[in-house]
């Protein structure tokens, strides 16, 4: 209370909300697996408490049992101190057993089925999940079909490597948009790379332009993903509004030269989209070696 004769000080305290997204990428349990910083890792996200960690692929490396089972106790251990929302990568799958059975004359459904096998049993019978917490909802989306159709490609040396968005994918995203908070900002997780890497000049998805676009008009504010091994952050303009795209780098020794692992820390508040990439640094932690932020633009949600 105010002395009297003096006025009572009117302070406003204006509390702004920020949502925090851990975006993990490429994890590769089995041999080039790093337990130094996945340990390290873990212990960052206990010590930072984002409100959601999203792993977009790659948990293994050769879809091995043992793998799998290494990377259900890793997701055990996360899941005690933050929610996760996680998609497998075109290492998580069977694809080459997958194409044999179909010449074998099995149903597509067996084959498809026996592709997704391992990590089905281990990780989660939903192929693309997705998840709210106050502040942001992240699609799930799965671009990893093994050689199928829409992942053709005329690279031999990537058949089974790249992927693409299914359009009754898109559909579905549209669906949990559509029942999420007003508030929460719109994010797509998918594995594959929609933008070229810096070093190998490549990306992943089959249909990039057609599924940034498509997202884009869902009301996307941003997209999660890994596969590149190498960390990125983009500014693209698509659709109505633009799309932030967000690459994580890999946990795992898969490096690209002279580049170290790394993962993403995306804040949101009311007004800015922020995201800081932590590299592994000498003496072996993860420290903030980038920062970008984007002011966020008026979504119009589609009705
Ligand atoms: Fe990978
Ligand atoms: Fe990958």
């Amino acid at each position: 209370m105010g002395r009297p004769g003096f006025p009572i000080p009117y302070i406003r305290v204006e509390s702004v909300s920020v949502t925090t997204v851990l975006h993990v990428s490429d994890l590769h349990f089995g041999r080039p697996a790093s337990s130094e910083r996945l340990n390290s890792l873990r212990e960052l996200i206990a010590e930072i408490g984002p409100d959601a960690v999203a792993i977009s692929g790659d948990l293994t490396q050769r879809c091995t049992k043992k793998e799998f089972v290494q990377a259900r106790e890793y997701l055990d251990k996360i899941e005690e101190v933050a929610p996760y929302v996680v998609i497998p990568g075109n290492h998580d799958i069977r694809w080459l057993g997958a194409v044999a059975r179909n010449m074998g004359g099995l149903f597509r459904q067996q084959a498809h089925n026996f592709k997704y096998s391992r990590y089905t049993r281990f990780i989660s019978e939903n192929l693309s999940p997705s998840l709210e917490v106050p502040g942001a909802v992240i699609a799930g989306v799965n671009t990893a079909h093994g050689i199928v159709r829409g992942s053709l490609t005329k690279r031999f040396r990537d058949l089974g490597v790249i992927g693409h968005v299914k359009r009754a994918d898109i559909e579905r995203v549209r669906e949990i948009f559509k029942s999420a908070s007003p508030d929460a900002a719109r994010i797509v997780m998918i594995h594959h790379n929609p933008i070229r890497g810096e070093l190998t000049g490549r990306h992943g998805l089959a249909n990039t332009e057609q599924a940034l676009h498509a997202f884009a008009d869902l009301g996307t504010e941003l997209i999660l993903c890994g596969h590149d091994h190498l960390q990125a952050i983009h500014n693209v303009e698509r659709g109505v509004h633009g799309l932030v795209i967000s690459t994580a780098g890999t946990i795992s020794n898969r490096l690209r030269p002279g580049r170290a692992s790394s993962f993403n820390l995306v804040a949101i508040d009311e007004r800015t989209l922020r995201i800081t990439t932590y590299a592994w640094q000498d003496p072996g932690s993860f420290a903030p070696s980038e920062e970008r932020s984007y002011t966020r633009r008026a979504v119009s949600r589609p009705a």
